[in-house]
């Protein structure tokens, strides 16, 4: 595994390279693992997401004018001066859009040059876009002084998100990689967006969170993400709440009496039985029950298998196969359609745990999927 000496390396690298001069500073966001609460965030729910040690990294220097990026996976440097939603497409839209989002909110933004190096998986739902824009955030906060206190940072790369980049994405992502802490996971009401940091040092219990990216083929999942939360937000006007969250568990069957469509009563209950799986795991981890939270997080690939039906057969296949290598509990984390699968383990079951789920791939033909042992990281920083 890369280390972010390594990404911050070719950060600069990048910076010298393509830009003159050495770059005024290097700045880090971390990729995420969401550990339980899937399709609650903009629900108005519970997450518990953490940060991953894979790292974006923008080396990046004060300019005299306008905006320059570039990046290791492209020879295309992106310049803009006009941040206007539209001006700037393609992957240049996450660099502008949060100088877009920023200059919404009324701070002076400073041109700024920034070079971007990256080990986070990309097109695995761990949130390489999100890192990407929280780099650049934390990078411009610093350079151009801007008082911007920390639980205000992810509203505003969800704006760019949302209003610049065009996806109609919640507030977890952002949240996970700007506030997550070394060594837990972070609870976060996505209504308040109060915090509470969960100690899960799961290596000291002898455990390990191990991710296993399906490489499944993302096809449909934009699409698919808006009607899912189209379907949530209509259900929410139907029961007259605010938003799902405010139908409590205990209340969950009364509110499905008053739903006619099928599909949206699943999802519904996907999402409410999915906020009390959420606190019943920070209940646990809060006693320090860690292998305990292992059918909560099987019950969550259930529900969105059969519920929400955000899952594909590649997921499904990597959980049962974990499961029966004898994982405490496994489910795919993050949007859905493809990505990855996390499994609770005993420490040294990882080579087995993935030996198990490539052996399943290879009966139904697909390729062996990429192993990653997830440690609960720090989140965005300025590195140098
Ligand atoms: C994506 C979105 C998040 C969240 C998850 C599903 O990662 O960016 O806001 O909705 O999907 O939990």
């Amino acid at each position: 595994m890369m280390t972010d000496t390594d990404v911050a390396a070719r950060a600069a690298a990048a910076f010298s390279d393509r830009f003159e001069g050495a770059p005024d500073g290097l700045w880090a966001a971390p990729g995420r693992v969401n550990l339980i609460g899937e399709h609650t965030d903009y629900n108005d729910g519970f997450v518990l997401p953490f940060a991953l040690p894979e790292r974006v990294v923008a080396a990046a220097a004060r300019t005299d004018a306008g905006w320059s990026a570039c990046s290791e996976f492209t020879d295309e440097t992106v310049r803009f001066d006009d941040v206007s939603p539209g001006a700037v497409t393609g992957w240049g839209a996450y660099v502008a859009g949060v100088v877009w989002a920023l200059r919404e909110a009324g701070f002076d933004v400073p041109p700024a040059r920034l070079a971007i190096a990256s080990d986070v998986p990309v097109g695995a739902g761990l949130s390489s876009s999100h890192a990407l824009e929280c780099a650049v955030l934390t990078a411009l906060i610093d350079l151009g002084e801007l008082d911007l206190p920390l639980e205000d940072r992810p509203r505003l790369v969800q704006r760019s998100e949302n209003g610049y980049v065009g996806a109609p994405t919640g507030i977890m992502d952002q949240s996970a990689s700007l506030r997550c802490r070394a060594g837990h996971a972070l609870f976060l009401d996505c209504r308040t967006l109060e915090v509470e940091h969960i100690p899960f040092d799961v290596a000291a219990e002898g455990l390990a969170v191990l991710v296993l990216n399906s490489n499944a083929p993302h096809s449909h999942s934009d699409g698919e993400y808006g009607a899912r939360r189209r379907s949530c937000e209509d259900a929410a006007r139907i029961l007259g709440v605010p938003a799902l969250r405010d139908v409590p568990v205990d209340g969950l069957s009364d509110a499905l009496k008053r739903l006619d469509d099928e599909v949206m009563r699943r999802r519904v209950r996907h999402v409410v039985t999915e906020n009390q799986r959420v606190l019943d795991t920070v209940g646990l981890l809060r006693s320090g029950r860690i292998r305990e939270i292992g059918p909560l997080l099987t019950a969550s690939h259930a529900s969105m298998r059969d519920d929400f039906e955000i899952t594909v057969p590649r997921v499904d296949i990597a959980v049962e196969a974990a499961l029966m290598a004898g994982a405490y509990g496994a489910r795919m984390t993050g949007g859905g359609f493809g990505g990855c699968v996390l499994a609770l383990i005993d420490a040294d079951r990882a080579d087995a745990t993935t030996a198990a789920v490539t052996a399943a791939y290879d009966r139904h033909g697909f390729a062996a999927p990429t192993p990653l042992v997830a440690v609960p990281s720090p989140g965005a920083s300025r590195l140098a």
